[in-house]
């Protein structure tokens, strides 16, 4: 949510470098913009309501060169997306500016005591008491002449400010009259720094750097750093230097371009292949045969990791706890072991009662999920007396966010970053981090044997080419179904089993970016009550593939049918029964039930996108959405 960028060199870009960083964070929030500058001794601020684009437009047609700057694009929490509200937020004096990412819960407190000191309030944030309460302090540091262990007034003052801060936030300060400096702080939310030549940068996320270096330290918690033309220095919040060295980004800068596909939704579905394809290579032992001693997968995990191992929790947000459940489903049907999947929003105020021998498993595209986040550090606290250290596993495409220093174990799902808000192809690597652990974990406790493992893994072996082949054959028909489609209010996706998830990941889908009302159900529980809802104005998507629930799949559907439904079935391509119920086919071919997961989200992905396509929605940037949302 929100994403902050910063610029401190030699180059008098500032704005050009800025705006290009918000460019690339974006997808964080797109309720408003704004950055602010330095030169010629004065503060210089410029914001936008809306889109990025309304800013830049801004910035045009009055540019100063400038060498220090800092930049924010917001998702509006406190305080309507108006331009009065738009970061930055400066000062009384407005000499001094900050951007915020998070949010400061005890502001109302902090706003009443800077009001009654005589400060100036105009916006209903809660970030403007920061530049305030800098401003406030400033003056006692300063009149206390520097200390040997404050390298700068402001440096000291945002420190002191910080530390009446509660919440979860990261900042970042100039002020016109400390040229020199550019002061940044973290404290739950993500913060990363970069190393130019003569030049230094900091951004919410690494997209907005690459393009200028790929030397990146990413700050921890609690931690402040001053970034001035000549260097970086880092320190605690209690004052304390902090010695950290940066490290090199394995990124390439086109892997964030959307590279001639309209939307970066549908070239991250296209990628879904090489992603799945590439995990596997990372994962999979390519000589494994039944008999072997070691096991066919290799996640890197400690040997003892597994050891007495009785259950399983995982806890996750949105298209990731859809993940979660598929999850649950090959742990509890494969590997044998009980697994709960927890809303981590709910799951860090009510958790589960402490049971001894339980991994708890994060999972989350971004790696800065605020409330996943919590919920994982409660864990690694929550200890019984005498029980062993908790088990945590984190699964994740982004090895370098804070979910990586907050659990020591991680399975790198190898999607890299994703820009489309929808969720799509991390979406279907946390699948296969999730069949690679069920695997092994089913190797190691001899719940499966090894034909069966050996049968499994040439099946998942097969996935990239029918993968492939679905988005070959399917994607212009997809295309032209969705137009039937453009002005539908609700539509009810069903599904069993393994594929109950997938049916409320394409649900989930079509809301998100087609704001069309979308459910997804056990088929099972349709008659239990939703299916009063059906009628010839609701479509029904059904995900019907051959296993233990096809015929019962095929039955509930027929009861839609009965109740006048227009009838979309994923179903495989030669199922003759299934072809003769649905009045329209998004085919998939034949697997193994267990595997279908993941090809029968891809036509759902596909009529999502191009159902919104149609009616001209802006598919990567929903309303009311980021990418990463850091906040509560
Ligand atoms: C849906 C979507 C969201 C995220 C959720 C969790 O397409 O992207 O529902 O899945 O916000 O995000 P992560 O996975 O970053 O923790």
């Amino acid at each position: 949510m929100c994403g902050i960028v910063g610029y401190i060199g030699t180059q008098p870009a500032a704005s050009e470098i800025l705006l290009a960083g918000l460019q690339k964070l974006e997808y964080r929030g797109y309720d408003s913009a704004g950055i602010a500058t330095i030169s010629e001794g004065e503060l210089h601020c410029i914001r936008a309501k809306g889109k990025l684009h309304n800013l830049q437009e801004k910035v045009a047609s009055w540019n100063r060169p400038a060498s220090l700057g800092i930049g924010h694009t917001r998702w509006a929490t406190h305080g309507k997306p108006e331009e009065y509200n738009a970061h930055p937020h400066r000062d009384t004096s407005e000499r001094l500016a900050v951007v915020q990412n998070g949010i400061i819960e005890n502001y109302r407190e902090l706003r009443e005591q800077l009001r009654h000191h005589g400060h100036t309030f105009r916006s209903d944030t809660d970030t403007e008491v920061i530049p305030h309460l800098i401003a406030d302090g400033l003056p006692r540091i300063q009149a206390e002449g520097l200390q040997a262990h404050h390298p700068s007034p402001l440096l000291e003052a945002v420190r002191q400010a910080v530390c009446q801060l509660q919440g979860a936030f990261a900042i970042a300060v100039i002020s016109a009259d400390f040229p020199d400096e550019l002061i940044v702080a973290r404290q739950q939310a993500p913060l990363v720094l970069g190393f130019g030549q003569g030049e230094f940068f900091c951004a919410s996320d690494t997209p907005a750097l690459i393009p200028y270096t790929r030397a990146i330290l990413p700050l921890d918690n609690g931690e402040i750093a001053r970034l001035t033309p000549t260097g970086v220095e880092v320190f605690s919040f209690e004052g304390n230097r902090v010695r950290k060295t940066p490290r090199t980004l394995n990124w390439n800068p086109v892997m964030v371009e959307k590279q001639g596909f309209k939307h970066f939704m549908l070239k991250e579905i296209y990628e879904q292949p090489g992603v799945v394809r590439t995990c596997l290579e990372q994962y999979l032992n390519g000589d494994w045969q039944p008999g072997m001693a070691d096991s066919p997968i290799h996640l890197g995990l400690p040997t003892d990791f597994y050891n007495n191992l009785e259950q399983v929790q995982i806890v996750a947000c949105g298209t990731s706890w859809h993940a979660g459940l598929v999850g649950k489903y090959l742990l509890e049907q494969v590997a044998g072991l009980p697994t709960t999947v927890n809303y981590a929003s709910e799951f860090r105020y009510a958790p589960t009662p402490l049971r001894p021998n339980t991994l708890t498993i994060g999972v989350t595209q971004s790696g800065e999920t605020a409330d996943t986040l919590a919920a994982l550090e409660m864990e690694g606290t929550r200890h019984s007396e005498g029980a062993p250290p908790p088990r945590l596993l984190g699964i994740t495409n982004r090895p370098e966010s804070s979910l990586s220093r907050l659990v020591p174990q991680i399975i790198d799902t190898h999607a890299g970053i994703e820009i489309g808000v929808a969720a799509t192809k991390t979406f279907v690597a946390q699948l296969v981090a999730f069949y690679l652990l069920a695997l092994d974990l089913a190797y190691t406790r001899q719940t499966l044997t090894p034909e069966q493992l050996h049968t499994l893994i040439e099946g998942l072996r097969q996935l990239p080419a029918e993968l492939e082949l679905i988005l070959e054959s399917q994607e212009r028909y997809v295309e032209t179904l969705a137009h039937d489609f453009v002005d539908t209010q609700d539509f009810i996706f069903l599904g069993r089993g393994i594929n109950f998830p997938i049916a409320l990941e394409g649900a989930l889908k079509l809301k998100e970016i087609s704001y069309i009302h979308a459910e997804g159900y056990p088929a099972g529980e349709m008659k239990h009550g939703p299916i009063a809802l059906l009628d010839a104005k609701v479509p029904v998507v059904a995900i019907a593939m051959p296993g233990t629930v096809f015929e019962k799949v095929l039955s509930n559907a027929q009861e839609a049918k009965a109740r006048d439904a227009l009838l979309i079935g994923v179903t495989p391509m030669d199922e003759q029964e299934a072809a003769e119920t649905f009045d329209a086919l998004l085919p998939v071919p034949h697997v193994d039930e267990l595997l279908s997961p993941l090809l029968t989200v891809v036509p759902l992905q596909l009529l999502a996108y191009h159902i919104a396509a149609h009616r001209g929605l802006d598919v990567d940037q929903p309303r009311n959405l980021a990418k990463s949302v850091t906040v509560e």
